[in-house]
């Protein structure tokens, strides 16, 4: 085999099954040397799964992998660090309560330590080197990684994963949880590290990102080993293909381009400020797709909580159609709100419970008569959201946590859309979700508003924005910077402007 010269990594026949679920079968994959090999396939086909297999996190059933050459079987997770194999996990990889040099040093603190007592300090220290040697100089070492965005968590993640120069750096969806200047510096440290004649396994549900930063790329589906492609043969539509094993048939965003506004104002922002919020007002239209974009930091995530009453505006006030404030986000709910945030796992699911619980959990006024909840209900209501979402499981029983992260996605959407609530706050909705079902989504939101549904879309992603919304407004530092409406022939380079 020729290319074994720059082989750097191989796993082959790589099994693994959880009960009935067979999450990768016989898979076999090659990492060069200097290569940024990316890793697709539809939501559950495995790519967490196989991920975290090589990085140490879980164990096959049965396959082999080799790291130069030689066997690997990593014991753990900092066995595979030590051997040249760092990870950055789909889901928050960061541990609560302790601070950012904790954690970028967690399971490493001998190196700071004698006779058994921490040197705080030098750690520290030693923290701030490794996130100023990714070019991150705007987080402090010692705080307590709580205290940190979302974003800037992710961050402390990168510092980790390349303090000890990987060999071999896995990416698991991670472009996503990133503000654009993160994903920049995301870019420029993979490049680095194929630079250094590592490599990286990239994954991502961005064709177009993938297409343009990978040499090369593995596609799975349902667990197996579907094709293997390189740069040259790239083409969106066949990879999408490959994917999803079908062609992509119908349309993927709204088609009409009309947007007849009605006058009806179910939802309004009036003069809020909050945090870096200052002085916004908004209005969302019965039947109206709201678009809201801008920078990752503009304040448009901030923007959903306020209406949704997670967050306490510091001046002006939330009103609803009949003129009522926004009073809490338990208040919003039973007012017909509902709200999917961009940091799921902490803010929109109960992790340690079924999809059935997730699904029910709003509505279970609806399905209670005299103070009881009617289990009959509560699966029929689980099972035709689960189903017209297509959430892939094994059963409505199934817990989230052991969900792939786009089915988790697919949860908390099918729990507002069971809910059937009127005002959705929709934060990054189809984050992790794949092409497939993106579309699905998409021609469901479309429906809600064609029943009278009001949406709110905040989204970092500009095609979905200009695709979707009947019209848009741009966030920048807190303010509003400019307002599109759907006729209007929208470019992203014209929404750009009123970003930056
Ligand atoms: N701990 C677990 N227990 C039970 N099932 C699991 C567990 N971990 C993963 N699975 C199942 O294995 C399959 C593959 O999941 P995996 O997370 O690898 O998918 P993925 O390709 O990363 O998807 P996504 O794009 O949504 O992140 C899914 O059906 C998932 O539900
Ligand atoms: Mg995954």
């Amino acid at each position: 085999m020729g290319e074994n010269d720059t082989c750097l990594f191989r796993a082959e026949k790589i099994c693994k099954s959880f009960g009935a679920v067979h999450a990768l079968s016989d898979f076999d994959i090659t990492i060069r040397a200097g290569e940024i090999r990316g890793l697709v396939g539809e939501n559950g086909s495995g790519k967490s799964t196989f991920s975290s297999i090589v990085a140490g996190i879980q164990n096959c059933d049965s396959g082999k992998m080799y790291l130069e050459g030689k066997e690997y079987v990593p014991s753990g997770t900092m066995d595979a660090v030590n051997r040249g194999v760092s990870m950055v996990v789909q889901e928050q990889g960061t541990i609560s309560r302790i601070s950012v040099a904790a954690n970028i040093f967690f399971g490493k603190e001998t190196m700071f330590s004698r006779y058994g007592v921490l040197n705080v300090g030098k750690m520290n220290a030693e923290a701030a080197k490794a996130l100023h040697a990714i070019g991150v100089d705007t987080i402090q070492s010692d705080r307590m990684i709580d205290q940190l965005t979302f974003e800037d968590r992710k961050l402390v993640e990168l510092a980790r994963a390349l303090y000890t120069s990987p060999k071999i750096w896995i990416i698991d969806e991670t472009t996503t949880a990133l503000t654009v200047a993160g994903r920049e510096l995301l870019y420029k440290l993979m490049q680095r590290v194929k630079d250094g004649g590592g490599a990286i396994l990239f994954i991502s549900h961005d064709i177009d990102e993938i297409m343009d930063k990978c040499d090369s790329l593995t596609v799975l589906r349902d667990g197996i080993l579907t094709a293997n492609l390189e740069k040259k043969e790239f083409q969106a539509d066949k990879i999408r293909q490959l994917m999803i094993g079908r062609e992509l048939s119908g349309h993927y965003y709204r088609e009409d381009t009309e947007e007849a506004l009605n006058p009806e104002v179910v939802l309004e922002a009036r003069d809020v400020s909050a945090g870096v919020l200052s002085d916004i007002s908004l209005q969302l239209h019965r039947g109206e797709i709201l678009g809201v974009g801008g920078l990752s930091d503009c304040g448009m995530h901030t923007l959903g909580k306020v209406l949704f009453g997670l967050v306490k505006p510091e001046e002006g006030s939330v009103l609803t159609a009949g003129g009522e404030k926004v009073r809490s986000s338990s208040w919003a709910v039973d007012h017909g709100l509902g709200y999917v945030s961009k940091n799921r796992d902490q803010e929109s699911m109960m992790m340690i419970c079924s999809i059935k619980d997730n699904i029910c959990l709003p509505s279970l006024k609806n399905i209670a008569s005299r103070g009881l909840i009617s289990g009959k209900k509560q699966r029929a209501l689980a099972d035709t959201w689960s189903k017209k979402m297509e959430v892939k499981a094994n059963s409505i029983d199934t817990f989230c946590n052991t969900l792939s992260g786009g089915n988790k996605q697919k949860v908390v959407l099918a729990k507002w859309m069971g809910k059937g609530s009127d005002i959705l706050i929709l934060d990054c909705p189809t984050r992790g979700i794949d092409v497939g079902t993106k579309a699905a989504i998409y021609q469901l939101i479309e429906k809600l508003k064609n029943e009278g549904k009001s949406i709110l879309l905040i989204s970092e992603e500009l095609q979905e924005l200009i695709g979707m919304s009947d019209r848009i407004i741009l966030l920048k530092d807190g303010r509003v910077s400019g307002e599109f409406l759907r006729k209007e022939e929208l470019t992203e380079a014209k929404l750009i402007q009123k970003m930056i």
